[in-house]
């Protein structure tokens, strides 16, 4: 029989804050926990872009709101919070998805900014996020969850993304100590690991969408095609929902059986 009630009942009415929010997962997300029911916060740097999505967002009949700042400004990350709990006095859910990626550059190359900036966005992004989150999530009668986007490149790497590859391991790291320093808070942290996703990330990864580029993205993934931020967001959905109430410290891999190979 058809039904229109939400998979995951248990998301509505309450806060959610995404991370690089403005596009691709992180949006993806955000409408995903919208259709829900939940009111969500989405943070990110660019105005127009976060404007535009708060506004989708919006038109699902909850609360919305966008913050901008630098994921590395740990002023900026601490504000996102407060006005998340802001909204109803409890934070319920946290997806820290915003990231950089770096390809192609060999270890004999690799300078001191790159590895910098994507460590910095990537790893300390994601430490001060859970940092203040975990703060405001300390005596939530409902518990929360938290979940982080690390990567396939979280397990494995290929040449060319040693920094990418050492932030996203990171990223897991953190995940893990985490999980257990609040297990019996009722507060689960898990992360989610994209194989190969449709975004704006995959066209520069892609150099702009090159056909030999997308051909090899494709063959890498056995269930022949790469994925669909949807499909991350969905993901997400079920660490966030009691569904998951058993699951903490874990990689949920949705990569199209990139890694069993
Ligand atoms: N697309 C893929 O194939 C893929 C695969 C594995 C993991 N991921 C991870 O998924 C996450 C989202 O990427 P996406 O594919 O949606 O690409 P995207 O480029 O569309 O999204 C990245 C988001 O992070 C934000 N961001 C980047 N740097 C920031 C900073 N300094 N401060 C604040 N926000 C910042 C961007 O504004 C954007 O909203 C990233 O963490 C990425 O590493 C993506």
């Amino acid at each position: 029989m058809a039904t229109t009630a939400p998979i995951f009942p248990d998301l509505a009415g309450k806060v959610a804050l995404v991370t690089g929010g403005t596009s691709g997962i992180g949006r993806h997300a955000a409408l995903a926990l919208a259709d829900a029911g939940a009111h969500v916060v989405i943070t990110g740097r660019r105005e127009k872009e976060g404007q535009a999505v708060a506004a989708e967002i919006a038109r699902r009949g909850v609360e919305s709101l966008f913050v901008q700042g630098e994921i590395t400004d740990e002023k900026h990350v601490a504000d996102a919070v407060a006005q998340a709990k802001a909204l109803t006095g409890t934070l319920s859910f946290a997806f820290n998805n915003a990231g950089v990626e770096l390809a192609n550059v060999p270890t004999t190359e690799a300078t001191s900014e790159q590895y910098h900036k994507v460590m910095d966005v990537n790893v300390l992004g994601v430490l001060l996020s859970m940092k203040h989150q975990l703060r405001a999530m300390a005596g939530n009668a409902g518990g929360g969850s938290i979940v982080n986007n690390a990567s396939i490149a979280g397990s494995i790497a290929m040449g060319g993304v040693g920094i990418y590859a050492a932030s996203k391991h990171a990223v897991l790291g953190l995940t893990k100590a985490a999980a257990l320093e609040v297990s019996k808070s009722g507060v689960r942290i898990n992360a989610v690991s994209p194989g190969g996703i449709d975004s704006e990330m995959l066209d520069r990864f892609t150099g702009g969408r090159q056909q030999a580029a997308l051909d090899w993205m494709t063959s890498m993934h056995p269930i022949g095609r790469v994925g669909k931020p949807e499909e991350i967001a969905k993901a997400v959905m079920f660490l966030f929902s009691s569904a998951s109430s058993f699951v903490t410290g874990h990689d949920l891999k949705v990569d199209g059986g990139f890694t069993a190979q």
